[in-house]
């Protein structure tokens, strides 16, 4: 056991001397992602009823994918970074429908969506630091598709199922923490923006409501700086 324990000693001593990052670097991240809608929606709009629901609400669940980092180093301490995602995949339920609309409530269907994010990033930590934590301030776009209804709510008479694609600003917060010259281990969470409203239809009138997705978005993963 000589041998491991040698190369966690010189780690140890190389890392405090590792170099950070400084302008022209180009930061490549990969891990696993996680997003965590923090979902709030409008009462449901129901046509066939003429009014909004009360007390109704559209959810949203959790779901893991590979994420990738792309982030280019303008100085030591700015950058610019795109955050780029297998599709996430997320179960879209109905809840609080009354009375005799009970039966609607559960799952609907579900959707896929991409959310690419394009940020400025600020280490304020001289480079000479092996612990670098970041902010980031970007914009973000997120694409839905494949919006899918479940077979059960087909059943229960719901036709189509779409989400309306949305514009945002994404806030982050991140370290990389320098394992090597070029390795680091990198962990962030962004809170995103992401506003859109739902339409199917039920009884041929539209169902319709407006859900404010505004997820958590953890990353956790390793990073290779160029
Ligand atoms: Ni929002």
């Amino acid at each position: 056991m000589r041998k491991p324990l040698f190369a966690l000693l010189t780690l140890a001593l190389v890392a405090p001397l590792a170099q950070a990052h400084t302008a022209g670097d180009i930061i490549l991240r990969a891990g696993a992602i996680t997003v965590d809608p923090q979902e709030s929606s409008s009462d449901i709009w129901v046509g066939a009823l003429n009014t909004d629901v009360a007390g109704t609400k559209a959810t949203l669940n959790s779901d893991t994918q590979l994420g990738l980092n792309f982030a280019y180093m303008l100085t030591s301490h700015v950058g610019i970074e795109l955050l780029a995602a297998t599709p996430f995949s997320h179960d879209v339920g109905v809840q609080g429908m009354p009375g005799v609309f009970a039966g609607l409530n559960g799952k609907l269907g579900e959707l896929k969506h991409l959310p690419p994010t394009l940020s400025a990033v600020y280490y304020p930590m001289q480079s000479s630091s092996a612990f670098q934590p970041y902010l980031g301030l970007g914009i973000n776009y997120t694409a839905f598709f494949d919006e899918e209804l479940s077979s059960e709510a087909e059943a229960k008479g719901f036709k189509g199922l779409d989400m309306e694609n949305s514009w945002g600003v994404a806030y982050q917060v991140g370290m990389d923490y320098m394992l090597t010259e070029n390795l680091m281990l990198n962990g962030q969470v962004r809170y995103i923006d992401i506003d859109t409203t739902g339409t199917t239809s039920f009884g041929g009138k539209e169902v319709k409501v407006d859900v404010e997705v505004d997820p958590l978005v953890y990353m956790v993963g390793l990073g290779y700086k160029f």
